[in-house]
């Protein structure tokens, strides 16, 4: 599938030698996206809060080259990744055709993280999307005249070919990745601001990363999302996901924060019984994630605070809360939950506006 808008036109002339630098933050999905098709089309809609504190940043350094194929280096906090260079491979082959000049140069990538290494945060989200930013910022140099749109609908588009959920970073507070019939815009190939009212029980939205298991994930989510094919539930979920967009977009515009517990809740516990029902079943959730969630139900019955969670493809648990009510939930996650995280390591985040270019 070529996407002919994102060609680009002959550039005029390549420069020499000089570098980039992108900051792109990762994002927590609402509604998960767990199950593609064909090049990195989502099987259903997805919807993520940016963040604010958990970012990638990556400087994309170019000298000219006269051989053929690609040529990088991947760099993390300065030392070499020989593991990584796979995946990058694998997305200069899919964006070549959007991105003529990737043969071109030789490249340099070095990559920091604000978040720690192998945290379970989804890296490869605000990686890619830090990645994918500074190629299009190199772009712009050699055709100026992009307009600030399709730069991030270009950047959102390639992101998209690295790791899908990395399109949904490109911009904040709240993104769309995925064609839904009642949300104007939406598309399979890009994420999208979302277009409708938000109350503002969710200006500032918080967000307690909890650290419960920084190891090696047993399973990808390249592995997971192909499990996806032949499930048994898998078409319930998807149309599930489409009901849930629905009544997420009427309690975004309520301020109805229950029904948005319940829908957030819902999704992340799905997310992890798709994981569970499929063949080969794997769990990804550990003892502490579980302890976790009951010590936040009892505290939210309890107190009748509108705290929540939510997960990702990992044992770490995202802990969800207006701003308002940030003082006493802060005070119970510091004194119940932190203890147990991994060497007691969590991280305090909240909606965040997207991604930046950094001045050099
Ligand atoms: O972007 P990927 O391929 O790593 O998949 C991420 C999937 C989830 O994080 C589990 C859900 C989501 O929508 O972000």
């Amino acid at each position: 599938m070529i996407v002919s808008e994102f060609i680009p036109k002959p550039y005029k002339s390549l420069l020499d030698s000089g570098s980039v630098v992108y900051s792109s933050p990762s994002n927590i999905a609402l509604i998960k996206y767990w199950g593609k098709k064909a090049h990195q089309i989502p099987a259903n809609p997805s919807i993520s809060f940016t963040l604010n504190n958990c970012k990638t940043q990556t400087t994309l350094s170019f000298e000219k080259k006269t051989t053929a194929g690609f040529s990088f280096n991947v760099f993390l906090e300065g030392d070499l990744q020989p593991d990584f260079k796979p995946k990058i491979e694998q997305f200069f082959k899919r964006i070549e055709v959007y991105i003529p000049f990737l043969s071109a140069y030789h490249f340099t990538i070095e990559t920091s993280n604000t978040f720690p290494h192998s945290s379970g945060i989804a890296s490869s989200a605000s990686g890619m999307s830090a990645l994918a930013l500074c190629l299009v910022q190199l772009e712009s140099y050699l055709s100026p005249g992009i307009s600030k749109a399709f730069f991030n609908k270009k950047a959102s588009f390639l992101a998209r070919l690295g790791s899908g959920s990395a399109c949904r970073s490109i911009e904040g507070p709240m993104i769309v990745w995925g064609a839904h019939a009642n949300i104007t815009g939406s598309s399979d190939l890009i994420g999208v601001k979302f277009p409708y009212e938000v109350h503002s029980n969710y200006n500032n939205f918080q967000d307690t990363i909890l650290l419960v298991d920084k190891g090696e994930k047993q399973v990808s989510s390249t592995v997971g999302h192909d499990l996806m094919h032949g499930h048994p539930f898998a078409e319930q979920r998807f149309e599930q996901a489409h009901s849930n967009m629905d009544a997420l977009i009427g309690v975004l515009k309520t301020g109805d924060l229950k029904a948005f517990i319940s829908i957030v809740e819902r999704e992340a516990l799905t997310l992890h019984a798709m994981m569970m029902s499929s063949d080969p079943y794997f769990i990804l959730m550990k003892p502490n994630t579980l302890e976790i969630i009951n010590k936040i139900w009892a505290f939210r019955k309890k107190t009748g605070l509108h705290i929540c969670f939510t997960l990702d493809a990992g044992a770490n648990v995202h802990v969800l809360f207006p701003e308002n009510e940030a003082k006493e939930i802060q005070e119970f996650i510091k004194k119940a939950l932190v203890m147990h995280c991994q060497n007691e390591q969590f991280i305090q985040d909240s909606l965040g506006d997207g991604a930046q270019p950094i001045k050099i």
